[in-house]
């Protein structure tokens, strides 16, 4: 479980606060959804509860140990995160050198590492590109490599920021597809940071940012289905749900199939 407590962070040189008071409890083994405007504190709470940046004020926990100079090590091993911008993610000359990266620095054994690499490969659909140079890849199969690289690690929490805002539309749906297989077959935090509110809806919790404050956080259908909430956060409700909720003698919805089973009833 992931517990912060009147959290409060200002990046250095800036007058205002990037996030403040911020109280949430994060339960383990859900798919969590953040939402929010550009600018709201998103990936700077995602760097807060993996430690890589120091709380300005207040306290996270994460299993109940609190980040701190002496802790970080074993924070740094329970959550893994991968970031928006699929380059600069990468430490390995090769593909399967940058797992080794990760899996050497675990202490897994050298003559396990070539199963574990190639099945973590397979389990992205990265197989083929065990030998290849990471800046030779699409944006799409850099971050199936990072999410291979991350889960290498075997993490607890896996935070994923943004991670298809900068691909194409091939390349998104591949690494949605991934995530998705990941939470189902997996017993693991998962914590995505959207803009797709199709993406949003099919999670455990959603947690809303605005102007660096914590304005919802709850079911999210019953949060994007709220209008205050939606106009206040600056964000969308779902496509499937705007539809429907514009169709005459249908109960607006937010599943596809439910949709087309009324129309064609
Ligand atoms: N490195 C930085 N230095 C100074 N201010 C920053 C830095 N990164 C982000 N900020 C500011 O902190 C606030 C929150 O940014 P961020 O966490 O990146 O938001 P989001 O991920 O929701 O778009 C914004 O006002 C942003 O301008
Ligand atoms: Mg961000």
């Amino acid at each position: 479980m992931i517990k912060v407590k009147n959290l409060q962070f200002k990046y250095q040189g800036s007058n205002k606060y990037a996030l403040n008071n911020i109280n949430v409890e994060l339960p383990r083994g859900k798919y969590i959804a953040i939402l929010g405007h550009n600018g709201s504190g998103k990936s700077t709470f995602s760097k807060l509860i993996s430690g890589l940046y120091k709380p300005t004020k207040g306290e996270i926990y994460i299993d109940d140990i609190m980040i701190k100079k002496s802790s970080l090590r074993e924070i740094r091993n329970k959550i893994g995160i991968i970031f928006q911008n699929p380059d600069n993610q990468f430490i390995g000359s090769t593909v399967e050198d940058d797992l080794a990266f990760g899996l050497e620095n675990a202490n897994i054994p050298q003559h396990e590492m070539k199963k574990i690499i190639k099945d973590l490969l397979k389990m992205v659909g990265m197989e083929k590109f065990i030998d290849r140079e990471p800046n030779t890849l699409s944006g799409g199969q850099k971050q199936r490599v990072a999410i291979a690289s991350v889960l290498a690690l075997n993490p607890e929490i896996i935070i994923f920021d943004e991670v298809t805002s900068m691909l194409d539309p091939k390349g998104k749906e591949d690494v949605l597809q991934i995530i998705k297989n990941i939470q189902q077959t997996r017993e693991k935090t998962l914590i995505s940071i959207t803009h797709d509110m199709d993406e949003a809806i099919m999670a455990d919790y959603c947690l809303i940012f605005s102007h660096g404050k914590v304005i919802a956080y709850g079911n999210p259908k019953e949060l994007l289905n709220n209008k205050k909430i939606l106009e206040e956060s600056k964000i969308d409700s779902p496509f499937i749900y705007k539809i429907s909720s514009r169709l005459k003698n249908i109960e607006p919805t937010y599943d596809i199939n439910e949709l087309l089973e009324k129309i064609w009833k």
